[in-house]
């Protein structure tokens, strides 16, 4: 027995905020950010949060697959944005939606979020202690921005995606995921100051700052390699897939993997024009954009993969 994807949702931020608008408040321009990432909008929370939006994705992903919440078993949630340290984002989730006999619990791999939730929630189903489980990727990362850094704030978005996962003899085929930690402060957001009476002049909180070629180099060459790895282990080569749904972090990382792999870019479906990087919501937004268009057909194979903060990558081979 295996793991299946049996429903998608996802939940996007009210407002839009365009690169024009960008540009009116900060020294960018839709040049610069449309050319270097492909990005020309990206939705910003006002009112949502984590939760809420993690919610509203969670209650379409079990309209999509005929699943009330009383049979969810498991909620894991990947995110670095939860609206508190405690409670995780995934309890707050269950409460909204009343899976009231699901465990439930967040995990922090960044980008590659979502996937290790699903492998994690896989792991689980695979060895009989679960059957349904619900797995969402979910940021606000808008709130962890340093707006008055150009540099990093334009690339990023808030939003949600979620899938309701079941054991069947069908899904995912393979799956790998790893990290690389002493690589992890080329993307890095310090948590908030120790303020205890031993420490001396607590430092302010701190924003996200990363090392963008780093980050860039990194991925162009961990993601074809993670490909070809799970390729590898189910016996399958690219022309069985599909779609290679990435991680939306920018457009020249996306074609730079297509390129390595000798696929077409047509393979590569995205969501980063208006969704920009979502971090761990990126893969479960794009999946159900896919899904939602009527573009997945039973027993098509599809890629997924994850990668950055930690650092940290993975992908799987899923059977739909
Ligand atoms: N608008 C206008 N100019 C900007 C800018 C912005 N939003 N952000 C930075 N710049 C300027 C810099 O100040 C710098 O100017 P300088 O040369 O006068 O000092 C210049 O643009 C840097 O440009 P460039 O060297 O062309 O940047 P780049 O090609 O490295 O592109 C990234 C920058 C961030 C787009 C690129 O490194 C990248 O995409 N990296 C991967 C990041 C990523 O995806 N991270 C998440 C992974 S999960």
């Amino acid at each position: 027995m295996t793991t299946r994807i049996i429903g998608t949702g996802r939940c996007l931020p009210e407002t839009v905020v365009t690169n024009d608008y960008l540009s009116t408040i900060m020294d960018t321009s839709d040049e610069w950010i449309s050319s270097r990432t492909g990005i020309k909008e990206r939705r910003i929370v006002k009112n949502e949060t984590t939760a809420s939006m993690s919610a509203e994705a969670a209650r379409q992903a079990m309209e999509d697959a005929g699943v009330t919440a009383e049979e969810i078993d498991l909620i894991i949630v990947g995110t670095l944005t939860g609206d508190y340290i405690t409670p995780s984002t995934a309890c707050e989730v269950q409460a909204a939606i009343g899976a009231v006999n699901a465990m439930a619990f967040d995990v922090n791999a960044a980008c590659t979020g979502f996937i290790v939730a699903l492998n994690t929630a896989h792991l689980y189903i695979q060895a009989g202690i679960y059957r349904t489980a619900l797995v969402i990727g979910a940021e606000t990362l808008s709130k962890i921005m340093d707006w008055n850094d150009r540099s990093t704030c334009v690339l990023f978005g808030d939003g949600a995606g979620a899938a309701i996962v079941r054991s069947n003899e069908k899904g995912i085929m393979s799956f790998v995921q790893g990290a690389d930690g002493a690589k992890g402060l080329s993307l890095a957001c310090k948590d908030r100051a120790n303020n205890n009476p031993l420490v001396q002049n607590p430092k302010d909180l701190n924003y996200t700052a990363m090392n963008g070629q780093e980050v860039y180099k990194f991925a162009v060459t961990k993601v074809p390699e993670c490909i070809h790895q799970v390729l590898e282990d189910a016996n399958l080569t690219t022309d069985d897939i599909k779609y290679f749904i990435l991680h939306q972090a920018n457009i020249r990382i996306i074609n730079s993997v297509a390129k390595r792999l000798k696929v077409s870019e047509d393979k590569f479906p995205i969501s980063l024009d208006h969704c920009g990087n979502v971090s761990a919501a990126s893969v479960p937004i794009l999946l159900d954009e896919v899904n939602k268009n009527g573009l997945l057909q039973k027993g098509d194979k599809i890629v997924i993969s994850g990668f950055g903060g930690g650092l940290t990558w993975g992908a799987d081979i899923i059977e739909w």
